[in-house]
This record gives C-alpha cells, sequence and structure tokens, in this order.
C-alpha cells in the first residue's frame, strides 16, 4: 500500500502533481472520455485534465440554453502567466456563448494579505482587467464585480454558513484551533461568489461554470456541498431509473406539511409532491412513482443522463415554493505550469514566473536562466537527449505561446532526441514570448478605453 498522502491545498506553497491519483482521490472525473466541439489548445493539450459536472453545461449549450463562467481574481501582486490560464478558458467558453462574471476578492485580500480595499481596486484595474481586455474578453459579455460591493454575495455566504460547521472545514482544509477566522469567512464568501449568478437578478437559474487550477478544487468541493444541503429535492440513481428524494428543513417545513409538532399534514404532502409529478411530466417522462409515505419519486425510466434536466426542473419548483433552488457549480482543473525556477509560481516570486507587464529584456533574461530539460554537457545532450516535460522553455511554448500542434510535436521530439539543444529551445521560446508579450502590450493600449466597460 502506498501511504504517501496527495494533498491539495489553495493556501499551499507546494502542490501534488500526480493528477491520476488527484482524480481518483477526489472524486473528479477525467476530461478524457469528454467531447468538446472546438478544444482550446489547453484542452487539445491536457492541460485541463478533470472537471465535476461539466456535462451539464455542455447540454445546455447544446440545446441553447444559457449558461454562465466565473471566476475570481485575488488583487494582491502582479498578472502573471499562470493567471493568464484561467483567462484563456473563460474567454473559450465566452466563445461558446457563455455569459461570463468574474469576482474581485477584496475582502479576502484584506483579510488576508492586508490589502486595503481601494489599493484592491486599483491593482484589479490596472493589473488585471487591463489585461482582460487585452487578451481579449468581452467586455460587452463580462461583468466583474468587488466582493465589499455586493451585498448579496455576503448574505449568501453568510446563509451557507450555516450548512458547515468547523470539523467540515478542518476536514477540507486542514484547518485548526490557530486558524485566523479570516481563512474561515473567505471560502464562504468565495461560495456566495460562485452561487450567486444563479438568483433571478443575476441572471437567474443556469449552469454556472468555474475553471480553476487543481488547487482551487477544496472551494468547489465545499460550495457544492453546500448547495446540495439547501437543496429541497435530491436527485439520485436507483435500482431502477432515478429517483428524487425529498429533504424536509427548517426553511421548508412548514411547505412540505410537516408541522411544528412533527405532525404531517397529509393534505399539504400530497400538493408537493403532486407539484414534483406535475415537473418531471412536463419533461416527457410518464412512469412516475410518487411515494409521499417514503418521501420518494421515482422514474423508472429515466437514466443517469437526464439528471440534469431534472434537476433543473425541480429547482425551479423549488423556488417557486420559497427555496433558493442552487445548483451545484460544475468546475473544470488545470495543472500548472512549471515555475521557471524549478519552484511554484507565485506573484511574490518574481523569477519564478513572466509578469503580463515584462518588458523584453526582463523576459528574456528569466527565459535564458530558467530550469531546462537539457544535458549538462552538450555531448551528453546529443547522446542521451533533452526531457521537454521538465523544460520550462518546451513547457511555455506548450501552455502559453505556440498554437501550432504539429510544429510543437516535431520539437518534443526533437529534444528527446538530442538534435535540439537547450540553448536552441530557450531561443524559440524567446522568440515566442517576445512577440506574445509585445502584442499584448499593445493590445493593452488599444483596449485601455475598454476597461471601465467591464465593472458596468
Ligand atoms: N480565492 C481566489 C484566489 O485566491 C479568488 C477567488 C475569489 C475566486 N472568488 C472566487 C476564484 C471564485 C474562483 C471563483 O485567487
Amino acid at each position: 500500500m502506498m501511504n504517501d498522502e496527495v494533498t491539495i491545498d489553495p493556501w499551499g506553497s507546494s502542490q501534488s502533481t500526480d493528477y491520476a491519483r488527484i482524480i481518483e482521490k477526489f472524486g473528479l472525473s477525467s476530461m478524457e472520455g469528454v467531447k468538446l466541439e472546438k478544444p482550446s489548445r489547453l484542452h487539445r493539450r491536457g492541460v485541463v485534465f478533470a472537471h465535476r459536472e461539466l456535462d451539464i453545461v455542455l447540454e445546455s449549450k447544446r440545446s441553447g440554453n444559457p449558461f454562465g463562467v466565473l471566476t475570481g481574481l485575488m488583487p494582491s501582486g502582479r498578472m502573471h502567466l499562470g493567471h493568464s490560464m484561467v483567462i484563456d478558458q473563460v474567454k473559450w467558453f465566452q466563445e461558446q456563448g457563455g455569459d461570463v462574471t468574474i469576482a474581485v476578492a477584496d475582502l479576502e485580500s484584506t483579510a488576508t494579505r492586508g490589502i486595503s480595499l481601494s489599493e484592491g481596486r486599483e491593482i484589479a484595474t490596472r493589473e488585471y482587467v487591463a489585461n482582460y481586455a487585452a487578451l481579449g474578453l468581452d467586455p460587452e459579455k463580462t461583468s466583474v464585480y468587488f466582493q465589499s460591493e455586493r451585498n448579496v454575495v455576503q448574505k449568501l455566504g453568510f446563509q451557507l454558513g450555516k450548512r458547515t460547521n468547523l470539523s467540515e472545514l478542518e476536514a477540507i482544509y486542514g484547518f485548526d484551533g490557530s486558524t485566523n477566522l479570516a481563512h474561515v469567512q473567505a471560502p464562504l464568501v468565495q461560495a456566495g461568489d460562485i452561487l450567486h449568478p444563479q438568483l433571478d437578478d443575476y441572471g437567474g437559474l443556469r449552469p454556472i461554470v468555474v475553471p480553476v487550477g487543481i488547487d482551487q478544487d477544496p472551494h468547489l468541493r465545499l460550495t457544492r456541498g453546500l448547495a446540495a444541503k439547501t437543496n429541497w429535492f435530491n436527485v439520485s440513481d436507483a435500482k431502477m431509473g432515478l429517483q428524487v428524494g425529498v429533504s424536509v428543513q427548517e426553511e421548508n417545513a412548514s411547505v412540505m406539511g410537516v408541522e411544528p409538532s412533527g405532525r404531517v399534514n397529509k393534505e399539504k404532502q400530497k400538493q408537493v409532491f403532486a407539484k414534483i409529478v406535475e415537473a418531471i411530466a412536463g419533461l416527457g417522462y410518464s412512469d412516475i412513482i410518487s411515494n409521499p409515505k417514503h418521501g420518494t419519486v421515482n422514474i423508472p425510466s429515466a437514466t443517469s443522463r437526464d439528471k440534469g434536466p431534472i434537476k433543473m426542473a425541480l429547482l425551479t419548483l423549488e423556488r417557486s415554493l420559497g427555496g433558493m433552488g442552487l445548483l451545484a457549480p460544475s468546475s473544470t482543473y488545470h495543472r500548472f505550469a512549471v515555475g521557471m525556477t524549478g519552484d511554484k509560481m507565485s506573484s511574490s516570486k518574481p523569477k519564478t514566473t513572466l509578469f503580463l507587464g515584462d518588458d523584453i529584456a526582463t523576459a528574456e533574461k528569466k527565459i535564458k536562466k530558467s530550469f531546462s530539460g537539457g544535458q549538462a554537457t552538450i555531448e551528453e545532450h546529443r547522446r542521451l537527449g533533452g526531457d521537454p516535460d521538465k523544460d520550462v522553455s518546451y513547457q511555455y511554448m506548450m501552455y502559453f505561446f505556440e498554437e501550432d500542434d504539429s510544429f510543437l510535436e516535431e520539437i518534443n521530439q526533437g529534444y528527446r532526441a538530442g538534435k535540439i539543444l537547450a540553448g536552441e529551445m530557450k531561443q524559440m521560446c524567446i522568440e515566442r514570448a517576445t512577440e506574445w508579450l509585445s502584442d499584448l502590450a499593445e493590445k493593452r493600449d488599444e483596449t485601455q478605453h475598454l476597461v471601465s466597460k467591464f465593472f458596468e
């Protein structure tokens, strides 16, 4: 038995990279079987390697229904290549028809990084949103907001707090008695960020996908669990078909016909079950078996694939009865590009990455000094070949700078065979990074006037 732990920590500085085991341990779904119509560079190259319930988003798109994308930014430090990966994916979903919401985590950065709200606002605008515009996000279809200014986000965070406790947060995040409470509040506010676009004032019930680095999965696990706990009706696999279970809670007891004494008002209960049956029948199922006594409704002819539409119909019903009707968010997960020095990329360690605002000379210097997958001497390199999986220059072309798959394949093999030297790989990367960064700087100037539109 292997007993070395696979861990994921949104605040940690190290990170497991055994992706197969991460998928297994945390119950993610692999992207391998997922068919995308126009996969992006990061999809084609397996950088986006896992997801949770992406199907429900793709299904919405296929059937012409709306879906949204959400991400957040921590306004501290400078925007680097790692951050741009998320925006690449947001942009891809936007091109597929998704509406985009972006949270500025100014409350989180005040509490955990000591950045004032006005500083946070300034950093978010100058450093992040300016680059979002330059990277090609559509300001008409993107809405950026500040946590501190969106009351409903904080309110949701507070309400959802009721559905969890310290033990669960300890289990998910490894908190203990010495954990600062700002770290306890931040994930709850973030759950508010992730769930609020479904509220009627922000676009209404629709699937929301959150593309993140794998280190952020704990937040998604928490949020998905919280949403599920608020749900009045839960859909699960049954021996035959699907089963809807009714969850009686403090909030809905009266609607469900459960009186304070615990006595069941059969008439009220019957009405609720009739509405469940009606909602499901509306989707075209005819054999529906209602069993109020057991608190269940069965749909023997439904398959796992029908879960999405049935969930949506029941959430709509829940809302009409006064519930929040929150759909658990979907998510996708990307691998991290290696840091340039071999450590994790970090804003606070400028040598580990390229910043989007780096000038050409700085970028060139960083790439020249970056970790290479070459051998110690040219003679050895020619004989043994290099390792593109460890080579920062190759990796950065694959993650960021090179669109052409066949060219990449060619240099990958050339490197392994020792035909391409480490210095030559660096040179190719420098050329592409130079072009990429100067293009971006030009676009930043051109799109400067659009920045304020992202906040409207
Ligand atoms: N906590 C995230 C970070 O450290 C920022 C963030 C806030 C976020 N709310 C979010 C990310 C919602 C994804 C979704 O970068």
